[in-house]
């Protein structure tokens, strides 16, 4: 019945979403991640394309139960395990896109190195690793921009209050240089790994554009609302 009710606002719209969290090799059998589930960005391809969008699904490191909510005709799924990874498959899938969505969390650092071979204990003494910082791949997004192209960045922050959420999110959105920036608190409990999520979307305006809590598909819905709302006030 939902599928029946959903608008098929987004119909002919190209989009490319982003989804889940790299992992940073350290050596054939460790990596530095994060907690990133990719159930919002999976959520968000899920509900384009319930919506009548094409949809390319960029997965970084999501696990087969989450990414089946995403099965659907209009969705092609990709995959990249690290940062550099995404930000090649990002680069494609972004090269004709109509709306471009960087859910997935990306690591901000790798291992300057990778060993070849497992780290051991017998090597002696506890291994030091050193850390190089991964490039911003919304931003070189944005400076490849095509002309009317939409640009959505996410945010995860710990703030200490509501003001402290907002402020943090309005300076992230101008140094990245997107369109929208989705933000939402988050905690040891809240907001990853959990069904549940709430967020603000900020406008391209850096005013609130919307607001949702609720399912992640809910919070999908509130963010593709704004989306539409931004491309139908830049047409007229
Ligand atoms: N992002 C990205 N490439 C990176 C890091 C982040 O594209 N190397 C994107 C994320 O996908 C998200 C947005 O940038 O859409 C914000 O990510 P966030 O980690 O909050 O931003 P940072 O600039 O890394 O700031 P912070 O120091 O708060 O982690
Ligand atoms: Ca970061």
């Amino acid at each position: 019945a939902q599928a029946l009710l959903a608008p098929r606002d987004l119909e002919g719209l190209r989009v490319a979403v982003s989804a889940g969290g790299t992992r940073e090799p350290i050596d054939p059998v460790r990596f530095l991640g994060n907690r990133s589930s990719g159930r919002q960005g999976v959520a968000l391809a899920a509900e384009a394309a319930a919506r009548g969008a094409s949809v390319v699904l960029v997965a970084t490191n999501i696990a087969g139960d989450v990414l089946a909510d995403a099965r659907h005709p209009s969705v092609r799924i990709v995959t990249a395990g690290s940062a550099a990874e995404l930000a090649d498959a990002m680069a494609d899938a972004a090269a004709d896109a109509d709306v471009v969505i960087m859910a997935a969390a990306v690591a901000d650092y790798r291992p300057v190195a990778v060993s070849d071979r497992k780290l051991t204990k017998e090597s002696g003494g506890i291994p030091s690793i050193e850390l190089v910082e991964n490039a911003d791949i919304v931003a070189s997004l944005v400076a490849a921009r095509r002309p009317g192209q939409l640009i959505v960045g996410f945010a995860a922050e710990t703030p200490e209050d509501q003001d402290e959420l907002i402020a943090r999110a309005r300076r992230k959105q101008q140094r990245k240089g997107v369109d929208l920036l989705v933000v939402n608190e988050v905690g040891w409990e809240r907001g990853f790994e959990s069904a549940d999520n709430a967020v603000h979307v900020l406008g391209p305006d850096g005013a609130i554009a919307g607001e949702a809590s609720g399912t992640k598909r809910a919070v999908a819905s509130a963010v593709w609302d704004a989306v539409s709302d931004t491309l139908s006030s830049d047409r007229t």
